[in-house]
């Protein structure tokens, strides 16, 4: 067992006095390229990392609901009776909503058994690496399991997603669920968010060389308030005005029209999406083509559409991705929702010293909260950590 899940073990019988039935685990994910285009109804190409949320779990005999966490003191119980989206607050909205939520992908809700809960989790919380879908994940999968529902991925991922959506109040799309239950090791997951069709992807860096670098700004953002609610509101009223279902619909070609038709902001938050998904899939080609040195020129434009189109970035973001263009890095863009978060920066393994102290002193430089930085590796999604 690695640390983690002996954790989140023993926080489990500390809680509740006896063993869990099991443990289970999903992991959080970086996005490579396709940002808020998943809501657009587009491409996302996403993979997961090696930072995984455990969860210890076992079921009750009455229709009681207790979880617990290593993140927060209180423990919350509530019965299946009463759970509805209103009655969910707090941290423990993530695992409560993908309870209810299975219930709206057809578990039955008035008969399963209750159970008890434990999380802990590795990966960092607000860095834009997802810690919320990797609980959604995790939950999702121990309770299919233990409810017997025989729900699959791509739908456990529509359970994530809604549970954020109505349980959290976060409008976000369906491209961190999927990569969290899709993901595998050393791949990443091209999905496509109109039909959920994926395909696994080998990213092939370490053959050549290459790390992936994380750079945490440790600006934090929040979805479910401001910003990313706006972003998908100026979307759907850039598709309305052009008279299309999503943004998908459009190519570049319909640029010259749509900026006819636009308001600047808004043309340019639908070029943004336009042109991003377009890199998506020119980054999906050149990989399988010429292999992942060749992409750092479309993580650089992504970043730039996001910073001046999209409007998402951060002043600490930019200079993440400047400082570490220059220190030798091939590629670099900020990653996930935006306003703050993390960067990616694609670089040679042996120049990611140099690029680390770059970052850092340029931070310093600035007057910016010192970032974490750290490499992460495309690992598998989630799954049973036990045997059953
Ligand atoms: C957040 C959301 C995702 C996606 C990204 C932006 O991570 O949860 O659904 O919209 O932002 O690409």
């Amino acid at each position: 067992m690695t640390d983690l899940q002996q954790a989140t073990a023993a926080g489990f019988k500390s809680r509740f006095a006896h063993a869990p039935d099991g443990l289970w685990s999903a992991p959080g994910r970086v996005n490579l390229i396709g940002e808020h285009t998943d809501y657009n109804d587009g491409f996302v190409f996403p993979f997961a990392i090696d930072r995984r949320t455990v969860v210890a779990l076992r079921l009750r005999s009455d229709r009681l609901i207790r979880v617990a966490s290593s993140f927060a003191e209180d423990a919350v119980e509530l019965s299946l009776d009463h759970l509805v989206p209103e009655n969910l607050h707090g941290w423990s909205a993530y695992p409560l909503g993908v309870a209810w939520a299975l219930g709206e992908f057809g578990a039955d809700l008035t008969h399963v058994p209750g159970f008890e809960v434990f999380i802990d989790s590795d990966v960092p919380i607000g860095a834009g690496l997802s810690s919320s879908a990797a609980i959604e994940s995790a939950v999702a999968v121990a309770l299919n399991e233990v409810w017997g529902l025989d729900l699959d991925r791509p739908t456990l991922a529509r359970v994530g997603q809604l549970a954020e959506n109505r349980a959290v109040g976060a409008p976000t799309g369906i491209m961190d669920q999927s990569a969290s239950l899709l993901g595998e090791a050393d791949a990443a997951v091209f999905l496509d968010c109109r039909t959920l069709d994926a395909e696994i992807i080998p990213l092939g860096f370490d053959a050549a060389g290459l790390d992936l670098l994380i750079i945490d700004t440790n600006v934090s953002h929040d979805h479910a308030t401001g910003g990313y609610a706006d972003r998908r509101a100026s979307c759907e009223a850039g598709a309305a005005a052009l008279g299309v279902g999503s943004l998908r619909d459009l190519s570049e070609a319909d640029l010259p029209r749509a900026a006819t038709l636009l308001d600047d902001e808004t043309f340019r938050r639908v070029r943004h999406i336009v042109t991003e998904n377009q890199r998506v899939l020119d980054t999906v080609r050149t990989l399988r083509d010429l292999g992942p040195t060749a992409i750092g020129a479309l993580l650089d434009t992504s970043h730039v559409s996001m910073r001046d189109d999209f409007e998402i970035s951060v002043p600490q973001l930019d200079l993440a991705v400047v400082t570490s263009r220059e220190a030798g890095a091939i590629g670099a863009r900020m990653t996930g929702g935006g306003f703050g978060g993390a960067a990616i920066a694609l670089t040679p393994r042996e120049l990611i010293p140099a690029v680390r102290s770059a970052v850092s002193e340029a931070f310093a430089s600035a007057g910016y909260v010192a970032p974490d930085m750290f490499v992460v590796r495309a690992s598998d999604g989630a799954r049973r950590d036990t045997a059953a």
